[in-house]
């Protein structure tokens, strides 16, 4: 296990999200911290219907007219408190999850 630090978010609001990222024997992986009420949540990008990013690139994975993270590729909707794809082609299954530790402004996040 490895802690990555990101700056800066434990001040997100609502739906805002920070991408971070941390190297493995297979590649550099990304990330992301989302708050969803008074919680942060950090998640893998990395859809569960194909192994893709789930944004374009662009940090954007929130749809605020129904509260889910979106997978832009084919419109896959996962819960932003559990990860948990409740519409689109992966239904069922749920995003990869890492613990998070606020600390100060910034968040710690534990990944493998
Ligand atoms: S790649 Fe995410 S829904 Fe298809």
């Amino acid at each position: 296990m490895t802690t990555v630090r990101v700056p800066g978010a434990a001040r997100l609001a609502q739906g805002e999200t920070r991408v971070f990222s941390w190297p493995s024997p297979y590649g550099e992986r990304e990330g992301f911290v989302i708050r969803f009420g008074e919680d942060l949540h950090a998640y893998e990008n990395k859809c569960m219907h194909l192994p893709i990013p789930l944004d374009y690139g662009d940090g954007d994975f929130w749809f605020g007219a129904i509260e889910r993270i979106v997978c832009k590729t084919h419109g896959a909707t996962y819960r932003a408190d559990t990860g948990y794809c409740d519409d689109g082609p992966c239904e069922g299954t749920s995003l990869n999850r890492f613990d998070v530790e606020i600390d100060g402004d910034d968040v710690t996040v534990r990944v493998p």
